[in-house]
């Protein structure tokens, strides 16, 4: 395995780290107190080809490897995690999952406006009781001979309102578990299809996660994905792509995390000293860094080992839990650097440690990446 970065690679990855700090930064603690969607930030992400990086040139994406979006995730998510789970949602799991799996007509209508930000995705699985338990869909969609009926809610759906196009999983023949599964293209406005509520949320605050609820909506059955019963496989291939991108999500929050207590550390001064001349902070911040060393190759592994067409299930899984804890141990360790200050919202520490809390949830809890990862092992 090489993950020798090449010009391509350290030049996206400047970009992103160019655009994190001069478009994300100056407004990121207002969006995330009033709970703000990045509009202006969204529409320039996807001006610089952000939004569609690992989807075909031909429908407008960048054709670029995974390697390339971890980079600008992680760079993104230094600054603000909400501005990266849109992107996350918008590359992996809607432009990765239709580029893949839909169909010539379906790529053209909507994979070419995604892949620009024209238009922005949202990915529709999880529901009031079937959150890990993927299989357990209630959401119905009955065959009606030209055309499906829709009905169900879904919850905690990333871009929820925002979105003009969602991949909906629904169950199309429950006799059949996991293989009555079907996915769905649903365009917003269509008759009987509702954005609920906003959830207001400890973290990711300026991303906007709605319930939906589908009401007799009609859905043509040309904006089926795959075969019929294909729904169940779609959404798990999809979301194994998905974690990676988390992964790479939770490590740019630790790394930005970690970033801001170093060079405070320098600065702050205790009993004398600029505090990082004390071991009890030096030692956290040489945990800190170990660790996301750490974190870092995984996310890099599981990312080469998708661009090398290996499994990535295991590889993204454990990329996912790994990175996701370390998210979590080195913002809750960057606060307590800073002291009083870390508990204060001008420090942004604080909002990457409720920021990293999600990474260990969505897109699968660690305890589900336990499975995934387990089930590899016994199976290899
Ligand atoms: N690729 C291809 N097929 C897969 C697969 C994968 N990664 N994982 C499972 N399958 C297939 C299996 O092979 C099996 O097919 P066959 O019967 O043909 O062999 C079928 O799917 C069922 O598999 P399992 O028996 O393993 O299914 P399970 O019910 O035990 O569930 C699970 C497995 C891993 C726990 C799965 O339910 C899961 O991943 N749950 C978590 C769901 C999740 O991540 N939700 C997050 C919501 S989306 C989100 O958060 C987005 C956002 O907004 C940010």
């Amino acid at each position: 395995m090489d993950f020798g970065l090449t010009e391509e690679h350290l030049m996206i990855r400047d970009a992103a780290r160019d655009f994190a700090k001069t478009e994300l930064l100056p407004g990121v603690i207002e969006r995330d107190t009033h709970q703000r969607f990045p509009t202006e930030q969204v529409k320039k992400m996807g001006a610089l080809g952000f939004l569609g990086m690992m989807a075909s040139p031909q429908y407008g994406g960048g054709g670029m490897d995974t390697i390339s979006y971890v980079l600008v995730m992680e760079e993104l998510s230094k600054i603000d995690a909400s501005a990266s789970v849109i992107v996350s949602v918008n590359n992996s799991l809607v432009c990765w999952g239709l580029d893949t799996y839909a169909n010539e007509a379906q790529k053209e209508k909507y994979l070419t406006k995604l892949t620009t930000g024209e238009s922005i995705g949202a990915f529709c699985l999880s529901e009031p009781e079937a959150g890990s338990d993927a299989t357990s869909q209630k959401t119905t969609a009955i065959d009606k001979g030209d055309h499906y009926v829709l009905n169900g809610t879904k919850n905690w759906i990333t871009n929820g309102n925002s979105a003009d196009f969602y991949l909906v999983i629904a169950q199309t023949d429950k006799e059949k578990k996991h293989k009555g599964i079907n996915a769905f293209i649903v365009e917003k406005g269509w008759d009987g299809f509702e954005v609920g509520v906003k959830e207001d949320k400890l973290g990711i605050r300026g991303s906007d996660t709605h319930s939906l609820i589908f009401n007799d909506v009609k859905v043509p059955k040309e904006n089926r994905i795959g075969e019929d019963g294909f729904g169940f496989k779609f959404a798990m291939k999809t979301l194994s792509g998905g974690r990676i991108g988390i992964a790479a999500q939770a490590l740019g929050i630790a790394s930005g995390a970690y970033e801001l207590a170093r060079d405070y550390s320098k600065v702050r001064k205790a009993f004398g000293t600029e505090i990082c001349n004390h071991q009890a902070i030096a030692f956290k911040l040489a945990d800190m860094h170990t660790n996301i060393a750490a974190a870092r190759h995984l996310v890099m592994q599981s990312a080469w080992d998708k661009d090398q067409g290996r499994n990535y299930d295991m590889s993204g899984a454990m990329a996912k839990l790994f990175a996701s804890q370390t998210a979590m141990d080195t913002t809750i360790e960057a606060v307590q650097v800073f002291g009083g200050n870390g508990y204060v919202k001008e420090y942004h520490v604080e909002r990457l440690m409720r920021d990293a809390k999600i990474t260990q949830i969505y897109e699968g809890t660690s305890e589900i990446q336990k499975i995934v990862i387990s089930r590899g092992l016994l199976r290899d």
